[in-house]
């Protein structure tokens, strides 16, 4: 295959982390599961599936006859929330803390199994009261507290379907939702604390709602989390203190089919129109009970476990709400801000609860790490056993400082890749078996088929870049997008016949690895090489003077395009190298010296802030637009909308070279 439908990726990376004898012995994934998943993929499925409580068993593993809509143990029934609370408590673990609860200001609350299945009884109760039934659509606004997760179970239980909207959207933004998904019920609270301040929540509900924007909307539910005022709606809104205290504690869970729908969640496409991405219940829980037990390693009667994420994210309700509490997990929940009081509050919530397991996102480890080794040293962080990353490329500097300072130098990483779209975890390291290689996400997981294309669809191999797909279909992958059938086809299953093209550009390394290298649409060509955004980044990041980078593909007339890379830098750093130093020139040089010259950034902008969207993407696109001068599209996802005004500002003001 000719260099021009390559992505060049040149970055060698030699260290290897074998795993440790005493963590070997101890593993909950031993390596006959790959042997297993191998000789027999569908029975591997229907094995972990059978670790499940089922109302009535499954006899059919998987019908494809109507691809790409799968259904997964289809004559099957569960209830979803009796697997995560119910059978936790008739097991006699009633009395093991589920959540570890952190609230930004200080307070905090231990509540158990048993608690925790009391409350989502008595909030199933309230929703049945209100008239919500199976299948009617629910929209959960709330702040990362323990009664977001309880909303959601609850919802679950009485086999509704949860569309929860980060807190940090916007009204518009809750309306369009609300609107597409035609929710009956919204579950919101009077605000949250971030920051050191008590921020609102509820006004943007009534914004949403007014003027009869969402006629579907019957009730809102608020839990009173500040106690600032509010506004009032007598008839349509509810206290939920009130109204659970006042609900029945009895709730028997019945079965629902494993194909009943469990959730939409919206996540952006190409296009401006989220995408509400559509899961159901047997093969979600299937798949998130298992890769939260084997890639965490979770040894449910010791470990302490926290992920970092918020449940308005996928990663939130897979790796919080759902696997995490299927496994009869302890976890933390921390409802604030990593800088609140001050930048050390992580590590001290990770030594107060003993956390053993951590699962956090590059774009947390670089900030801290652009902060330095001395704020988490202050802590005691030898509970802390794994580490995992998810949401985009850990780069290898990052990763060594991930392990050498918040895992003291030894704990295992597992760089997970997936989507909103695949449900949960499909290529990661398994802690107890793989040997590590920094930047690498490694291996699919037992159960997983991914191949490596070119763009005609022939089958690259190692060294090659091209396109990741998944070829065999998959017990938590999305069953379409809410609404839109065709969408689904066209986006996921048109590329290559058959197979779902994850958007995706990735590369095997001489040992077989997966390495990603970032969305295709971040790829770029540069004199017919083609270029990942990830790569250049990783290599601008390995320079002391880089906190930060981010790097776009902007037209060029001699070179078809050309890399412009935004960088963030380390003061400290700076300063000793001497004023005077030229940044730019230093920085295009070391990456022609980490890359080749090919990748040679034609611009260095130097800018305080990155435009990021409130997961933590970095919004490439509007960067493009400043790059190419064009107008900034628009920023309504980004964290701090002002920020885009900053970096156009400056650059307009001709601040580079
Ligand atoms: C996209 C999916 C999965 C939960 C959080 C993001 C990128 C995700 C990795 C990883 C490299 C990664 C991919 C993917 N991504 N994890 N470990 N290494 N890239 O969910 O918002 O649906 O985004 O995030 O580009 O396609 P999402």
């Amino acid at each position: 295959m000719s260099a021009d439908h390559e992505i060049e990726n040149l970055l060698q990376e030699t260290r290897h982390f074998a795993p440790e004898a005493e963590f070997v012995a101890q593993a909950i994934a031993k390596p006959e599961l790959y042997e297993q998943a191998k000789a027999d993929r569908l029975g591997f499925w229907a094995e972990q599936a059978k670790k499940l409580h089922w109302h009535k068993p499954f006899t059919q593993v998987l019908d494809w006859s109507n691809a790409p809509f799968a259904k997964w143990f289809h004559d099957g029934e569960l209830n979803i929330s009796y697997n995560c609370l119910d059978r936790h408590v008739l097991a006699g673990n009633g009395d093991r803390v589920a959540i570890h609860f952190e609230g930004e200001p200080g307070d905090s609350r231990a509540i158990t199994y048993a608690e925790l299945t009391d409350q989502v009884k008595r909030a199933a109760n309230v929703l049945l009261d209100l008239g919500v039934r199976e299948g009617d659509r629910v929209a959960i606004y709330m702040p990362m507290i323990p009664e977001a997760v309880v909303a959601m179970q609850a919802v679950a239980r009485i086999g509704a379907v949860h569309s929860v909207v980060f807190g940090g959207f916007s009204a518009d933004s809750l309306t369009t939702r609300i609107d597409d998904a035609q929710a009956k019920l919204v579950i919101t609270t009077d605000g949250g604390y971030r920051k050191g301040r008590a921020l609102a929540l509820k006004p943007a509900v009534d914004e949403a709602l007014s003027g009869g924007k969402c006629p579907s909307v019957q009730n809102v539910l608020v839990y009173r989390r500040t106690n600032q005022d509010v506004n009032w709606v007598e008839g349509r809104d509810l206290d939920w203190t009130e109204a659970l205290a006042a609900a029945s504690p009895e709730h028997e869970a019945k079965g629902f089919n494993a194909e009943h729908p469990l959730f939409i969640l919206y996540t952006s496409g190409t296009t401006g129109k989220p995408k509400g991405i559509l899961h159901t219940t047997g093969g979600y829980l299937t798949q998130t009970t298992y890769t939260h037990k084997n890639v965490f390693d979770l040894h449910p009667e010791k470990d302490v476990y926290w992920c970092t994420a918020d449940v308005g994210w996928i990663t939130g309700h897979s790796y919080v709400v759902y696997g995490p509490l299927s496994n009869g997990a302890t976890q933390v929940i921390y409802e604030g801000t990593p800088e609140t009081p001050d930048w050390g509050r992580w590590w001290s919530i990770v030594e107060k609860y003993k956390v053993s397991i951590l699962y956090t996102a590059p774009t947390a480890i670089r900030s801290f790490m652009k902060l330095g080794s001395s704020i988490p040293k202050q802590h005691d962080l030898s509970s802390i056993r794994v580490l995992g990353s998810v949401g985009e490329p850990i780069n290898p500097e990052a990763w060594m400082w991930y392990r050498d300072v918040i895992g003291s130098g030894k704990a295992p990483i597992v760089d997970t890749w997936w989507q909103t779209e695949t449900g949960a975890i499909m290529i990661s390291p398994l802690p107890g078996i793989t040997t590590l290689k920094p930047g690498s996400a490694q291996h699919a997981l037992p159960g997983i088929e991914i191949k490596i294309l070119d763009e005609a669809g022939t089958e690259l191999g190692l060294e090659h870049a091209g396109l990741l797909v998944i070829t065999e279909p998959w017990p938590s992958m999305l069953r379409g997008i809410w609404g839109d059938p065709d969408r689904y086809k066209e986006t996921y299953w048109s590329r290559f016949e058959g197979k779902y093209f994850a958007g995706d550009g990735a590369k095997f390394d001489e040992e077989g690895n997966i390495w990603l290298l970032g969305r295709v649409d971040d790829v770029m060509n540069v004199s017919g090489h083609r270029l990942s955004t990830a790569e250049i980044e990783s290599a601008l990041v390995s320079h002391p003077f880089v906190a930060e980078a981010a790097v776009v593909g902007a037209k060029d007339e001699t070179t078809g395009q050309a890399v412009v890379a935004f960088v963030i830098l380390r003061q400290s750093q700076l300063e000793a190298a001497g004023s005077d130093a030229d940044v730019s020139k230093i920085l295009r040089d070391h990456v022609a010296k980490e890359i080749g010259p090919i990748a040679k950034p034609r611009q260095i902008m130097v800018v305080a802030e990155l435009p990021k969207t409130r997961s933590g993407k970095i919004m490439r696109r509007l960067l493009r637009d400043v790059a190419e001068d064009r107008p900034i599209g628009d920023v309504t996802t980004l964290t701090d909308t002002s920020v885009m005004d900053i970096i156009s500002g400056k650059i307009a003001g001709g601040a580079n070279d």
